[in-house]
């Protein structure tokens, strides 16, 4: 709740970068590049659609029948003609695509043609299996080529892919495989982290027992000697790509087929699949690439974070690639096997632009300057952040340390649902520490009230987009109510973000946290509800609510309130129990820190868990209106 927040705002210092920075191929500055946008919003979008190749063009570029919009009407396209022949047919074939660097050093470099090349086998060994167009595909695979291979492929012949984090648990899995109704599942034996073997296998196993879509199992074999394979339901990764024709025409689709599907979980209930589509996805994944991000044809450009989430799609793989840059993609954690190890591989590989979290950034913060100062960074050009607010104190250390003063710092506000970037301040811009920034042009947003009404300026409200941006999802698989609930909030058709922000006076907008349930713990979307349902799968447990609490590092925490079934005490060995079961279940990241023990929990008289209360019980403030609680 908005009134909840005590918006404060200090004067807030402004940081003036080099004008330079600023993209002259598309704007003088934001204030023109906006109020161009919004004296021709189809103009705009159509000439930033036209960089890139269609098959048929559109008849209009939007079609808009609240809650439901279509892009590029009656378009065809295939975002991988865009992303690979558009570079290959051009100069950009023997261009490196993808730098990638495993945890022991090891190195692959494949070049726009490689890439190319193994995407169309791959796709054509995906046909081999049966997969047509329309048909859902899991990944779930560690950060690797082949991943990138894998989802490309899909996208070639016109398969849905849904990718899935590798760090989730069987359960996790079982529900976006079964959720989906995927008909292949692509994995690999194992990953590696901090110089470990994790198997990935044996948890694909148990989260197909009950996954009746599944009709095959693509196996990347890691492992020496590597894992026999069930014959006709396991298939070999390479053996399936080697042995398939060559040659694999893009499949031609239309702007509004689906490209992907990606789960991202709620506050009640199952995790939400958001589907994005071929046309508008590609053209915001494009836009925001070239002019937020600021990718140029000879930068290296490394974007942190794992495709398994909404940014390694938009940014690790499809904007890049259909801006034709060369990725840096590696499997590292920040501190293994040193807390210099980021800093090595931008030195190494002249990394010109970093986007990472801001989480990662503490965490650096923490280990000292000593280890960015031993190498030379001089070759950063802009630094991006993503996943939660940047708080001025890591904004600053980014920008001094990391940057040297010389690169602008862009805070990017998104989310899964919007596909792209939709609040940020662009570089060349003044920076002020704490803003995220402005809506970008192409977005229209705003802080309003309850009732979707503008708040005056520094005064707290909820974040709303007041119009359709192409890369915008367009359903929840299978559970189009759902979808229409993003759109239904106030009395206006606005689309509700759940995320509060504030507004200054020169319209630079803070984002303050959530308004619902949902955590973000490391900047990773945690569902209250799923890790409330993996503690209550557990025998001892008759009742659970999980918060979050604010943690200097992570942003947040998982903090669990239990209530236990009789016959069952509290014990530290049922913690330890308790917080295992929930990594097996779900994986490492929805771990409650805190695990607490209660007689009850407080409800309304329909029986919902009041988690707001639980919570304001833990930060001691006001629990607010709590006239619905059954005492
Ligand atoms: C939620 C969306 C967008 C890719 C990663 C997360 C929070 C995201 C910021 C930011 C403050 C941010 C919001 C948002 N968030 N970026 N720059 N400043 N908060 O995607 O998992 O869909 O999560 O992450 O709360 O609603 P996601």
């Amino acid at each position: 709740m908005a009134e909840d927040f005590d918006v404060s705002l200090n004067e807030t210092a402004v940081y003036h970068p080099d004008p330079s920075f600023r993209n002259q191929e598309m704007y003088k500055d934001y204030a023109t590049a906006y109020r161009d946008f919004l004296k021709d919003p189809d103009g705009f979008w159509r000439n930033i659609a036209s960089d890139l190749v269609w098959f048929r063009p559109w008849d209009t570029i939007c079609e808009w029948e609240y809650p439901f919009a279509r892009w590029f009407v009656n378009a065809q396209c295939n975002i991988t003609y865009n992303c690979l022949e558009r570079h290959v047919k051009n100069h950009r074939r023997n261009k490196v695509a993808l730098f990638w660097r495993g945890e022991g050093e090891q190195e692959r470099i494949l070049t726009y043609d490689h890439l190319y090349k193994d995407v169309m086998q791959f796709a054509n060994g995906l046909k081999k299996l049966g997969v047509s167009k329309g048909d859902r595909v899991c990944i779930y695979m560690p950060m690797i080529p082949e991943q990138v291979i894998a989802m490309l492929a899909c996208a070639r012949i016109g398969a849905v892919h849904s990718v899935v984090f590798a760090g989730y648990g069987a359960s996790a899995l079982n529900q976006r495989i079964t959720g989906a109704e995927a008909k292949i599942v692509i994995t690999a034996e194992s990953s590696v982290r901090r110089g470990k073997t994790i198997p990935l296998k044996p948890i694909v196993e148990e989260a197909l027992l009950h996954a009746p879509t599944v009709e095959h199992v693509v196996v990347l074999r890691t492992q020496q000697p590597p894992v026999t394979l069930v014959p006709d339901f396991e298939v070999d990764f390479y053996e399936l790509m080697n042995g398939a024709p060559k040659d694999c025409p893009p499949e031609v689709m239309d702007a509004e087929d689906p490209l992907f599907i990606l789960y991202t979980s709620g506050t009640t209930g199952t995790p939400k699949g958001i589907v994005h589509t071929c046309g508008g996805y590609m053209v915001g994944a494009y836009y925001t690439t070239k002019y937020v991000l600021n990718v140029m044809d000879n930068d290296v450009y490394w974007c942190t974070a794992d495709p398994g989430w909404v940014t390694g799609h938009t940014y690790g793989i499809y904007g890049p690639l259909l801006t034709g840059a060369t990725i840096f993609m590696s499997e590292s954690t920040p501190d293994f096997p040193d807390p210099g190890i980021w800093w090595k591989l931008i030195e190494e590989y002249g990394i010109n632009i970093l986007y990472t979290a801001p989480t990662a950034i503490r965490t650096f913060m923490k280990f000292g300057e000593e280890w960015p100062d031993r190498y030379d960074l001089s070759s950063l050009r802009i630094l991006a952040s993503v996943g939660e607010p940047l708080n001025p104190e890591a904004f600053l250390w980014f920008y001094h340390t990391i940057g040297k003063k010389r690169c602008p710092i862009i805070d990017t506000w998104w989310q899964t649902e919007t596909g792209m970037h939709m609040i940020t301040t662009l570089a060349g811009e003044p920076m002020k520490p704490g803003y995220a920034g402005k809506p970008i042009p192409g977005v229209v947003a705003d802080v309003v009230d309850r009732d979707g009404n503008t708040v005056p300026p520094n005064q707290g409200g909820f974040l709303a987009i007041k119009e359709p941006w192409p890369s915008m999802m367009r359903t929840i698989f299978r559970d189009e109510d759902r979808y229409r609930k993003y759109w239904e909030s106030g009395n206006h058709p606005y689309y509700s973000t759940s995320d509060l922000a504030v507004k200054d006076n020169d319209g630079y907008i803070m984002i303050l946290g959530r308004s619902d349930d949902l955590i973000i713990v490391s900047g990773h979307n945690i569902g209250s509800a799923e890790v409330e349902s993996a503690l209550v799968s557990h025998q001892a447990v008759a009742e659970a609510a999980a918060i979050g609490k604010p943690d200097p590092l992570k942003g947040n925490i998982v903090k669990a309130f239990v209530t236990l079934i009789e016959g069952y005490t509290p014990s530290d060995k049922l913690t330890g129990d308790l917080k295992y079961h929930v990594r097996q279940t779900l994986g490492p990241i929805s771990v409650p820190a805190e695990l607490e023990y209660t007689d009850t929990l407080p409800k309304t008289r329909s029986g919902k868990i009041m988690r707001r209360v639980l919570r304001a019980r833990e930060l001691g403030m006001d629990p607010g209106d709590i006239s619905t609680i059954d005492e």
